[in-house]
């Protein structure tokens, strides 16, 4: 089972992308700035979290950017994280893909998940957390 990870994500929900800009059956990457208290009185830069959004068709997954055979992330060019077919996700380090639900079905790591985040919709927008 992918793990769901909302541990890092504290307070309001935060603005991921408009649904309007989400293309069913296809995928989007997007990095985030984590508005994270004691980094902002550290003046040290915030931490960021790159994310892949699926839009499966009838839901919408939102991943941690981060393949679980050794943390790469998934894609070689922007947004390309499907296999051919578009039924998976794939790495394309070594080749790991991905079910729907972000489990290893094939490739290094089998069984393995990627990190899966709760989200909601708020206004036409995907909300992280
Ligand atoms: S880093 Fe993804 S398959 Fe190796």
């Amino acid at each position: 089972m992918p793990s769901k990870d909302s541990t890092n994500i504290t307070g309001n929900p935060i603005p991921l992308i408009a649904l309007d800009d989400l293309t069913a059956g296809e995928t989007k990457g997007v990095e985030i700035e984590l508005d994270d208290v004691a980094t902002k009185f550290s003046g040290k830069e915030g931490k960021r979290l790159n994310l892949i959004i699926w839009h499966q068709g009838n839901e919408i997954r939102v991943f941690k950017n981060a393949c679980p055979h050794i943390g790469l992330p998934l894609e070689t060019f922007p947004n390309r994280f499907l296999t051919v077919d578009k039924k998976h996700l794939i790495c394309s380090a070594h080749a790991a893909t991905f079910d729907h639900s972000g489990t290893c079905i094939a490739g290094p790591c089998p069984g393995k998940s990627l990190t899966e985040y709760k989200t909601t919709t708020l206004d036409g927008w995907l909300m992280l957390g």
